[in-house]
Protein backbone atom coordinates (compact mmCIF):
# COMPACT_ATOMS: atom_id res chain seq x y z
CA UNK A 1 0.00 0.00 0.00
CA UNK A 2 1.85 3.27 -1.18
CA UNK A 3 -0.02 6.04 0.69
CA UNK A 4 2.02 9.31 -0.29
CA UNK A 5 0.06 12.85 -0.67
CA UNK A 6 1.38 16.27 -1.25
CA UNK A 7 -1.22 18.80 -1.71
CA UNK A 8 -0.58 22.24 -1.95
CA UNK A 9 -3.70 24.33 -1.77
CA UNK A 10 -5.14 27.99 -2.08
CA UNK A 11 -8.15 29.64 -1.15
CA UNK A 12 -10.18 32.67 -2.10
CA UNK A 13 -13.05 34.78 -0.93
CA UNK A 14 -14.82 37.25 -2.88
CA UNK A 15 -18.25 38.78 -3.11
CA UNK A 16 -21.73 37.03 -3.47
CA UNK A 17 -22.11 37.64 -6.84
CA UNK A 18 -18.68 37.97 -8.41
CA UNK A 19 -17.30 35.35 -10.39
CA UNK A 20 -13.21 36.97 -10.00
CA UNK A 21 -11.94 36.07 -6.60
CA UNK A 22 -8.88 38.10 -4.55
CA UNK A 23 -6.92 35.25 -3.07
CA UNK A 24 -6.91 34.99 0.35
CA UNK A 25 -4.77 31.71 1.48
CA UNK A 26 -2.05 30.16 -0.58
CA UNK A 27 -1.42 27.18 1.46
CA UNK A 28 1.69 25.42 0.60
CA UNK A 29 4.33 23.12 2.61
CA UNK A 30 4.83 23.83 5.92
CA UNK A 31 1.97 26.50 6.11
CA UNK A 32 -0.53 23.44 6.38
CA UNK A 33 0.50 23.18 10.20
CA UNK A 34 -0.71 26.17 10.87
CA UNK A 35 -3.56 26.22 8.71
CA UNK A 36 -4.69 22.95 9.43
CA UNK A 37 -5.50 21.10 12.68
CA UNK A 38 -5.10 17.31 13.10
CA UNK A 39 -8.30 15.52 14.43
CA UNK A 40 -6.99 12.65 16.60
CA UNK A 41 -10.50 11.35 16.69
CA UNK A 42 -13.05 8.18 16.17
CA UNK A 43 -13.93 8.18 12.64
CA UNK A 44 -17.45 8.94 12.21
CA UNK A 45 -17.61 6.86 9.24
CA UNK A 46 -16.43 3.78 10.58
CA UNK A 47 -13.57 3.12 8.77
CA UNK A 48 -11.00 0.68 10.22
CA UNK A 49 -8.75 3.68 11.22
CA UNK A 50 -6.52 4.76 14.09
CA UNK A 51 -6.58 8.62 13.72
CA UNK A 52 -3.11 9.98 15.40
CA UNK A 53 -2.18 13.59 16.34
CA UNK A 54 0.19 15.86 14.67
CA UNK A 55 2.87 15.09 17.42
CA UNK A 56 2.65 11.47 16.50
CA UNK A 57 2.30 12.10 12.96
CA UNK A 58 5.07 13.90 12.89
CA UNK A 59 6.94 11.43 15.38
CA UNK A 60 5.73 8.23 12.51
CA UNK A 61 6.78 10.63 9.70
CA UNK A 62 2.94 10.29 8.29
CA UNK A 63 3.09 13.69 7.66
CA UNK A 64 5.92 15.53 6.32
CA UNK A 65 6.21 19.28 4.81
CA UNK A 66 9.23 20.62 2.74
CA UNK A 67 9.45 23.37 0.22
CA UNK A 68 5.98 23.18 -2.13
CA UNK A 69 5.61 19.79 -0.86
CA UNK A 70 3.31 18.75 2.11
CA UNK A 71 2.85 14.69 2.72
CA UNK A 72 -0.07 12.80 4.64
CA UNK A 73 -0.04 9.33 4.70
CA UNK A 74 -1.25 5.90 6.39
CA UNK A 75 1.22 3.66 8.33
CA UNK A 76 1.74 1.30 5.68
CA UNK A 77 4.53 -1.16 6.98
CA UNK A 78 3.02 -2.01 10.78
CA UNK A 79 1.24 -5.79 10.51
CA UNK A 80 -1.77 -5.25 12.22
CA UNK A 81 -3.59 -7.63 14.72
CA UNK A 82 -7.25 -8.80 13.24
CA UNK A 83 -8.59 -8.08 16.30
CA UNK A 84 -6.64 -4.41 17.08
CA UNK A 85 -7.42 -0.96 16.42
CA UNK A 86 -6.78 0.00 12.34
CA UNK A 87 -4.10 1.38 11.01
CA UNK A 88 -2.84 4.73 11.92
CA UNK A 89 -3.44 7.47 10.12
CA UNK A 90 -4.21 11.06 9.42
CA UNK A 91 -7.39 13.29 8.91
CA UNK A 92 -7.08 16.86 9.16
CA UNK A 93 -9.17 20.29 9.22
CA UNK A 94 -9.21 24.06 8.06
CA UNK A 95 -9.17 25.94 11.51
CA UNK A 96 -10.92 28.77 9.32
CA UNK A 97 -14.49 28.21 7.94
CA UNK A 98 -15.37 29.30 4.53
CA UNK A 99 -18.73 30.47 3.13
CA UNK A 100 -18.71 31.94 -0.54
CA UNK A 101 -15.26 31.07 -1.59
CA UNK A 102 -13.06 29.10 -4.12
CA UNK A 103 -10.64 26.52 -3.48
CA UNK A 104 -7.98 25.17 -5.10
CA UNK A 105 -6.22 21.60 -4.51
CA UNK A 106 -2.71 20.94 -6.45
CA UNK A 107 -2.47 17.26 -5.43
CA UNK A 108 0.40 15.72 -6.90
CA UNK A 109 -0.64 12.16 -5.56
CA UNK A 110 -2.79 10.30 -3.25
CA UNK A 111 -3.15 7.27 -1.63
CA UNK A 112 -3.83 3.61 -3.62
CA UNK A 113 -4.60 0.23 -3.44
CA UNK A 114 -6.45 -1.68 -1.12
CA UNK A 115 -7.94 -0.50 1.90
CA UNK A 116 -7.19 3.27 1.13
CA UNK A 117 -10.21 5.91 1.19
CA UNK A 118 -8.60 9.39 0.78
CA UNK A 119 -10.81 12.03 0.81
CA UNK A 120 -11.32 15.89 0.55
CA UNK A 121 -14.41 17.62 1.29
CA UNK A 122 -16.02 20.64 2.88
CA UNK A 123 -18.38 20.77 5.59
CA UNK A 124 -20.68 22.19 8.15
CA UNK A 125 -19.38 19.58 11.30
CA UNK A 126 -21.31 21.16 13.55
CA UNK A 127 -24.51 20.89 11.54
CA UNK A 128 -24.71 17.68 9.81
CA UNK A 129 -26.59 16.60 7.45
CA UNK A 130 -28.61 20.04 7.63
CA UNK A 131 -25.59 22.70 7.13
CA UNK A 132 -24.26 20.21 4.23
CA UNK A 133 -21.12 18.16 2.89
CA UNK A 134 -19.37 18.62 -0.61
CA UNK A 135 -17.31 16.00 -1.21
CA UNK A 136 -14.55 17.33 -3.28
CA UNK A 137 -12.73 13.90 -3.83
CA UNK A 138 -13.55 10.56 -2.27
CA UNK A 139 -13.10 6.84 -3.22
CA UNK A 140 -12.16 4.08 -2.00
CA UNK A 141 -9.29 1.01 -3.17
CA UNK A 142 -8.76 2.19 -6.58
CA UNK A 143 -11.99 2.84 -7.88
CA UNK A 144 -12.29 5.31 -10.11
CA UNK A 145 -13.13 7.75 -11.88
CA UNK A 146 -13.72 9.98 -8.46
CA UNK A 147 -17.60 10.69 -7.75
CA UNK A 148 -18.20 14.46 -6.21
CA UNK A 149 -21.09 14.45 -4.19
CA UNK A 150 -23.59 16.09 -2.20
CA UNK A 151 -24.83 15.48 1.32
CA UNK A 152 -27.61 17.55 2.96
CA UNK A 153 -30.78 17.75 4.96
CA UNK A 154 -34.02 17.22 3.43
CA UNK A 155 -35.61 18.52 0.49
CA UNK A 156 -32.56 19.16 -1.94
CA UNK A 157 -32.99 17.15 -5.49
CA UNK A 158 -30.63 18.34 -7.99
CA UNK A 159 -31.69 18.62 -11.39
CA UNK A 160 -31.39 15.30 -13.76
CA UNK A 161 -29.93 17.86 -16.68
CA UNK A 162 -27.46 20.24 -15.28
CA UNK A 163 -24.32 21.66 -16.97
CA UNK A 164 -21.72 19.34 -16.46
CA UNK A 165 -19.03 16.79 -18.38
CA UNK A 166 -19.85 14.37 -15.79
CA UNK A 167 -22.46 11.88 -15.27
CA UNK A 168 -25.39 11.83 -12.76
CA UNK A 169 -25.98 8.86 -9.97
CA UNK A 170 -29.09 9.36 -8.01
CA UNK A 171 -30.64 13.22 -7.77
CA UNK A 172 -31.83 12.72 -3.96
CA UNK A 173 -29.29 14.70 -2.01
CA UNK A 174 -30.81 13.69 1.45
CA UNK A 175 -28.58 12.21 3.65
CA UNK A 176 -31.48 10.31 5.35
CA UNK A 177 -32.42 8.66 2.22
CA UNK A 178 -30.65 5.69 0.35
CA UNK A 179 -28.11 4.86 2.56
CA UNK A 180 -26.52 8.58 2.71
CA UNK A 181 -25.13 7.61 -0.71
CA UNK A 182 -26.12 11.69 -1.47
CA UNK A 183 -26.63 13.23 -5.58
CA UNK A 184 -23.36 11.88 -6.72
CA UNK A 185 -21.69 12.91 -10.28
CA UNK A 186 -18.84 10.30 -11.72
CA UNK A 187 -16.30 12.11 -13.37
CA UNK A 188 -15.97 11.45 -17.35
CA UNK A 189 -12.07 10.77 -16.91
CA UNK A 190 -10.25 7.49 -15.39
CA UNK A 191 -7.09 10.02 -14.37
CA UNK A 192 -9.00 11.92 -11.89
CA UNK A 193 -8.54 8.62 -9.08
CA UNK A 194 -6.74 6.35 -8.09
CA UNK A 195 -3.20 4.65 -9.32
CA UNK A 196 -4.15 6.62 -13.15
CA UNK A 197 -4.47 9.92 -11.38
CA UNK A 198 -0.64 9.37 -9.62
CA UNK A 199 0.77 8.01 -13.04
CA UNK A 200 -0.33 11.34 -14.91
CA UNK A 201 1.04 13.07 -11.94
CA UNK A 202 -2.15 14.09 -10.03
CA UNK A 203 -4.06 17.40 -11.11
CA UNK A 204 -5.87 20.09 -9.64
CA UNK A 205 -9.81 19.63 -8.15
CA UNK A 206 -11.24 23.00 -7.51
CA UNK A 207 -14.66 24.19 -5.92
CA UNK A 208 -16.71 27.23 -5.87
CA UNK A 209 -19.61 27.63 -3.40
CA UNK A 210 -22.14 30.70 -3.21
CA UNK A 211 -25.77 31.31 -1.91
CA UNK A 212 -26.99 29.85 -5.14
CA UNK A 213 -24.85 26.91 -6.59
CA UNK A 214 -21.65 24.45 -5.99
CA UNK A 215 -19.04 23.48 -8.41
CA UNK A 216 -16.89 21.47 -8.61
CA UNK A 217 -13.58 21.11 -11.61
CA UNK A 218 -11.04 18.99 -12.21
CA UNK A 219 -8.14 19.53 -14.67
CA UNK A 220 -5.55 16.39 -14.95
CA UNK A 221 -1.97 17.41 -14.74
CA UNK A 222 -1.28 17.70 -18.18
CA UNK A 223 -4.78 18.89 -19.61
CA UNK A 224 -4.26 21.56 -22.00
CA UNK A 225 -7.43 23.25 -20.86
CA UNK A 226 -6.03 23.90 -17.25
CA UNK A 227 -6.93 27.88 -16.83
CA UNK A 228 -3.71 30.07 -16.24
CA UNK A 229 -4.45 31.02 -12.89
CA UNK A 230 -5.55 27.34 -11.58
CA UNK A 231 -2.10 26.71 -12.84
CA UNK A 232 -0.50 29.31 -11.25
CA UNK A 233 -1.32 28.40 -8.04
CA UNK A 234 -0.70 31.51 -6.46
CA UNK A 235 -2.38 34.11 -8.78
CA UNK A 236 -3.71 37.61 -6.95
CA UNK A 237 -7.58 36.40 -8.67
CA UNK A 238 -9.23 33.39 -10.33
CA UNK A 239 -12.04 34.43 -12.31
CA UNK A 240 -14.56 31.16 -12.69
CA UNK A 241 -16.41 32.27 -15.40
CA UNK A 242 -13.79 31.20 -17.57
CA UNK A 243 -13.68 28.21 -16.36
CA UNK A 244 -14.59 25.36 -18.30
C1 LIG B 1 10.07 11.27 6.01
O1 LIG B 1 9.42 11.28 4.77
C2 LIG B 1 10.07 12.08 3.79
C3 LIG B 1 9.18 12.12 2.55
O2 LIG B 1 8.80 10.85 2.11
C4 LIG B 1 11.45 11.53 3.52
O3 LIG B 1 12.10 12.35 2.56
C5 LIG B 1 12.22 11.51 4.81
O4 LIG B 1 13.48 10.93 4.60
C6 LIG B 1 11.47 10.74 5.88
N1 LIG B 1 12.17 10.90 7.15
C7 LIG B 1 12.53 9.85 7.88
C8 LIG B 1 13.21 10.18 9.16
O5 LIG B 1 12.32 8.71 7.54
Amino acid sequence: MKTASAISLLSLAGSVFAATYPLTSNIVGRRFYDAFEFEAIEDPTDGRVNYVDRATAQAQNLTYASGNTFILRTDSTTVLSPDGPGRNSVRIKTKKVYKTHVAVFDIRHIPQGCGTWPAIWETNEADWPNGGETDILEGVNDQGPNTVSLHTGTGCVMPATRLQTGTSLQLNCDANANDNSGCGVTLNTDLSYGPQFNAAGGGWYATERTPNFIKVWFWSRNDPTVPADVKKGCAVTVNTDTWV
